[in-house]
């Protein structure tokens, strides 16, 4: 059993799709903590319906960044996790954070990485980018994190082809279903021992 926390502050829904699978034995893990920066976030909001704990933190929980990385580091290793996972979170992580969990914090990204990665390709940027681009496919990419946004080493990627009358909001909604699958498929495949990290 893949013992997992999730950090995540936006809508939620690829936390979601962690928690059904592991309810219905798609994933063989279970998350023990969702952390997020935004009291207010569906992802939060979704934690609590599932009965999974929660942590909010801050600036304005934690003014000093020092005792917010604290927080954090108390938090993830009272949960007990093996793995972070990055599910729509916006803040770099602290050397702290990164130290204890070297190798095993995991982000998904809504593009083809290298591509359309890093500071400022975030949410509909991303895929104004793609299309801005005339791409024929993009799709996300679960890679491991480190220091730098979305730079750490790929572990999977999936793709779908960008129709030429797509809107962002189209491409997004396109490529987000198959987050959902990816990010479950690969936590399985971490689970199962075939991916190692
Ligand atoms: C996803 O598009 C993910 O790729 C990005 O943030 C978004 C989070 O969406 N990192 P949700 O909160 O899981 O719905």
């Amino acid at each position: 059993m893949l013992a997992l926390a999730v950090l995540a502050s936006g809508s939620g829904s690829n936390l979601q799709s962690i928690i059904d699978a592991c309810r219905d034995g798609e994933l063989e893990g279970s998350v023990r903590v969702v952390i997020g920066n935004n009291s207010k976030s569906g992802a939060l909001a979704r934690a609590r319906a599932a009965g999974i704990p929660t942590v909010h933190l801050s600036s304005k929980t934690h003014p000093d960044t020092d005792e917010r990385e604290q927080a954090m580091a108390r938090a993830l290793a009272e949960s007990d996790a093996q793995i972070v996972c990055l599910a729509g979170y916006m803040k770099l992580l602290g050397p702290k954070t990164l130290t204890a969990f070297d190798g095993r914090i995991l982000n998904i990204h809504p593009a083809l990485l290298p591509k359309y990665g890093g500071q400022g390709f975030y949410g509909a940027a991303v895929h104004e980018a793609v299309l801005a681009a005339g791409d024929a496919e993009s799709g996300p990419t679960v890679h491991l994190v480190d220091e730098i946004y979305d730079h750490g080493q790929v572990l999977a990627q999936s793709r779908v082809s960008v129709h030429s009358d797509d809107t962002p909001d189209i491409l997004a909604a396109r490529v987000l279903e198959q987050e959902h699958l990816l990010y479950v498929e690969t936590l399985q495949r971490i689970a199962t021992g075939e991916i190692v990290l």
